[in-house]
């Protein structure tokens, strides 16, 4: 697939303060990519509404252009303008706005989020995030911003301004930085199109909250009679350059080690998600562990066992496409 090339220019490092915020927002408002902090990840973002800026973010990325994007806003009122919100959506998005749930939805007619940013589907991925930062940036910039993971595709979420960086840097305007992010995994992703919410994604919300808002279980894309219809949810995705051992007891000689809750003993190359045994500890940390283990070059990462309830989902989602043949 044929891409516009990574246009090289110098990356600003801007502080989240009000002099920064403007900054990104201006930036963004005049077509230029920033990486910018929401409670989950960093997200790449650019105008959602203008194709050539959108254009930006897949070759920044390195991105196979079919992947259609989430596009943020700053408050429900907004959402809607973009989308049609059924009694489901609508239910979810009082429930769990601002916070880390994307509701994918019919395009509302005067939908202006563009094509490109929607790989042409009927439907547009919207987010109302929480972190105070990208509030005052979608709110300054006044228009759907879309913002994918920002870091180069294929390649581990950016949960810091020194990842997103060490992916982007002279390749993006600006970066804002305002620390680690607290959830460290995607948003989760639901799909309210036809009356029956389809879970697209595991992430930020457990499904089980999700389930308890609607009232009904979610039906799993890519289930039985259900085709995946997230782009997204390709097997190989988060990929490390190490290969990735799931589900180990402990390591074995030479590899390095990704542990979780109480050792009895310490590895040589090792990082705990949680020492404590706590999920959500162990989701803020997956990014940023999987990256620093990765950087010490071991041809494999043994990753201990990680409960399946609660984020646990998600992070064992995270962990299984890193270890996907590729
Ligand atoms: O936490 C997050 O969601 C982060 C932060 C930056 O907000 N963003 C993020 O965006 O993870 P991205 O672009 O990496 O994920 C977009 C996901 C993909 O799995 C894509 O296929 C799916 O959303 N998606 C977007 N629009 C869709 C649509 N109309 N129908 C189905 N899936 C869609
Ligand atoms: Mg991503």
């Amino acid at each position: 697939m044929s891409q516009p090339l990574p246009a090289s220019r110098p990356t600003k490092r801007l502080a989240a303060d009000a002099a920064g915020i403007a900054e990104a927002a201006a930036l963004l408002r005049g077509g230029g990519l920033v990486a910018l902090p929401t409670e989950t990840v960093y997200g790449l973002a650019a105008d959602a509404t203008s194709g050539a800026a959108v254009a930006g973010i897949y070759a920044a990325k390195e991105r196979p252009s079919f992947n259609p994007l989430i596009s943020h806003l700053p408050d429900l009122a907004s959402a809607r303008r973009q989308g049609l919100f059924d009694a489901n959506a609508l239910a979810l998005a009082q429930a769990f706005w601002p916070g880390p749930l994307t509701l994918v939805v019919p395009a509302a007619p005067g939908c202006t989020v563009s094509e490109l940013a929607r790989a042409g589907l009927p439907s547009v991925a919207l987010r109302v995030p929480a972190h105070p930062v990208a509030h005052a940036v979608l709110e300054a910039a006044r228009r759907p911003i879309a913002a994918p993971s920002a870091n180069r595709s294929g390649r581990i979420s950016a949960t810091s301004a020194r990842h997103a960086l060490a992916d982007l840097d002279g390749r993006i305007d600006a970066v804002l930085d305002a620390g680690p992010t607290e959830v460290g995994l995607e948003s989760t992703i639901v799909a309210c199109l036809d009356g029956a919410p389809r879970l697209l994604r595991p992430g930020g919300v457990p499904r089980s909250a999700i389930e308890h808002a609607i009232g009904r279980p979610l039906v799993i894309a890519g289930e039985a009679g259900h085709a995946p219809i997230s782009p997204g949810m390709l097997a190989s995705h988060y990929a490390p350059s190490a290969h990735m051992r799931l589900d180990a007891d402990a390591p074995e000689d030479g590899e390095a080690w990704l542990g979780f809750g109480a050792e009895q003993r310490k590895h040589p190359v090792s990082l705990n998600l949680s020492p404590a045994g706590d999920l959500r500890e162990a989701a803020a940390n997956l990014f940023g562990h999987m990256r620093r283990l990765d950087e010490m070059g071991p041809a494999i990462i043994a990753v201990a066992r990680i409960p399946e309830h609660g984020l646990g989902e998600a992070i064992n989602d995270r962990l299984r496409r890193a270890a996907a043949p590729r």
